[in-house]
């Protein structure tokens, strides 16, 4: 066992360590940094409560070797458009985590508290036990639909809110029964129901989002996972896993304002659900019903890049599905060496997480300098030759700036259309994600390059001379 002293010393460095890990993961040239830095804190960490805060090791070494296989193998296993399922999966462990730790704490023989600290106590396993429940079927059902077992058509009941509110007064009259109970038994009744509610309640809340709003749940239930680790800090009197929780807890909280604005969508309103309708389908706005769209080649692609003077490319979660992002960085490196300008536009929610286009452009070795966010390229589209969209769609949708009715109403987007010409990537005339039929297929300047984006890449890549 290590003194108390080096204990508080190896804490300091692991929190220091995830502070320097946060801060390097916001730019992606720092990215790959602050993951070392997160690593070595995690190690440390792990090792620091190993031989600080435990003293029999048969079950933890059974248990660290069976989390380790299977994190192992998931880890190798996923494929990169697998990652927000993934993330959502971790998301639902941190939160059964602290329902379960939240139950031993509350069952635990050993832990003898008396008056305020009790009350304290039992406050922090209540707390601790409601967002880990809520944060538990939320991310099952988020893990669902990102995975498409669960539709992405928001589930709306009638009187939802009210359900809401009402299992929300319920776990507060059980919160005051659980703190007065006489005893353990006694108070494992109201702790026992509030914890159903609140799985009912994070069930609920998710199947009530629709498909467009899911970056904001992906991120709240990060922000949610962070709360639900931080109370487990509480419960064990950890100040690592405190002060963890609260990094991840309040990171995910800005992350969730920084995807609301994106979304020009108020957080609130995104919590009540209901904003984007059914995924996957085909679907055409009415205005577009009969119009046909133009095709055009992978040859014709190619000529129209050769003769352009700018060019912006707009990947989307196509881009992540075929893993484009490889032949696009050649295409990229050939139409620059022959003088013309290529920069990326990346809209802040495409693909299925936050920042996904950005890392596989640079796994891809794009420079990073010519990787532009929306609001950085949306005045260029003017000026600019010919925009290539691959496997993006909602986020190059204009019915969210023309069509007051489309469910995506108001959702900043890519205007990829001012261009002269935009070529659009993809398989089919699907729906995106939101399930919002696309005027963008039918404008005049609009070609259809149609069949799997690699594939596509591939034949404009060998089209283009040099
Ligand atoms: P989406 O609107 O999801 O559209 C992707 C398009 O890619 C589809 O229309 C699909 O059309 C095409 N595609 C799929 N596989 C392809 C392939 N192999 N080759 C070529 N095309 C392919 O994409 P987006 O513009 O990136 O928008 C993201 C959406 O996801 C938004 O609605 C956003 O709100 C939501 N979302 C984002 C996040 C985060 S955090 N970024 C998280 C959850 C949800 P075909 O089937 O016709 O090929």
């Amino acid at each position: 066992m290590i003194n108390e002293g080096l204990l508080t010393a190896a804490y300091i460095i692991a929190s220091i360590l995830f502070i320097l890990s946060l801060s390097g993961l916001s730019h992606p040239e720092t990215a790959r940094r602050g993951n070392i830095y997160g690593m070595i804190g995690m190690f440390i960490a792990i090792f620091a409560i190993i031989f600080g805060e435990v003293s029999q090791y048969e079950v933890l070494i059974v248990a660290m070797v069976i989390g380790a296989i299977i994190g192992i193998t998931v880890a190798a296993r996923v494929e990169m458009t697998g990652m927000p399922q993934l993330v959502a999966m971790l998301h639902s462990f941190v939160g059964l985590a602290a329902v379960l730790v939240g139950f031993a704490s509350y069952l635990d023989p050993s832990s003898h508290f008396e008056g305020t600290e009790k009350i304290i106590h039992e406050v922090e396993i209540y707390l601790g036990v409601l967002i880990g429940a809520v944060t538990f079927t939320g991310s099952v059902i988020a893990f669902g639909k990102l995975q498409g077992i669960v539709g992405s058509r928001p589930l709306l009941l009638p009187l939802r809110h009210f359900f809401n509110l009402g299992l929300a007064l319920a776990c507060i009259w059980f919160g005051v029964e659980f703190i007065n109970a006489e005893s353990v038994s006694a108070g494992m009744i109201p702790l026992g129901i509030m914890t159903v509610l609140a799985l009912i309640f994070g069930i609920h809340m998710v199947m009530a989002i629709g498909g467009a709003d899911m970056p904001v749940v992906v991120s709240m239930l990060n922000s949610y996972s962070g709360w639900a680790a931080a109370a487990i800090g509480f419960m064990l009197g950890n100040d690592l896993l405190i002060i963890t929780g609260a990094l991840v807890g309040s990171s995910g909280a800005i992350l969730s304002y920084i995807m609301c604005r994106a979304m020009n969508r108020n957080f609130l309103s995104v919590i009540a659900g209901g904003f984007g309708t059914t995924a996957g389908s085909v679907s055409v706005g009415d205005d577009d019903e009969g119009k046909e769209v133009v095709s055009t080649t992978a040859e014709e692609t190619a000529q129209l890049f050769q003769d352009a003077k700018s060019v912006i490319i707009v990947p989307g979660y196509g881009m992540a599905v075929a893993q484009a992002q490889h032949p696009i960085s050649e295409v990229t490196k050939k139409l620059r060496a022959k003088g013309i300008t290529v920069r990326f536009g990346i809209h802040p929610v495409a693909g299925r997480l936050p920042g996904h286009m950005n890392v596989l452009l640079a796994e891809a070795r794009v420079p990073y300098d010519i990787v532009l966010e929306m609001d950085e390229i949306n005045d260029d589209f003017p000026d600019t030759d010919v925009v290539l969209v691959i496997g993006a769609n909602d986020t190059v949708n204009p019915a969210a700036q023309d069509d007051p009715n489309s469910p995506i109403a108001g959702m900043p987007v890519l205007e990829v259309w001012k261009a002269k010409t935009v070529i659009v990537m993809k398989r089919s005339m699907a729906s995106g994600y939101a399930g919002v039929g696309n005027p963008l297929f039918f404008k005049e300047n609009t070609r259809m390059l149609f069949g799997d984006a690699k594939a596509s890449v591939d034949a404009i890549l060998t089209n283009i001379a040099g």
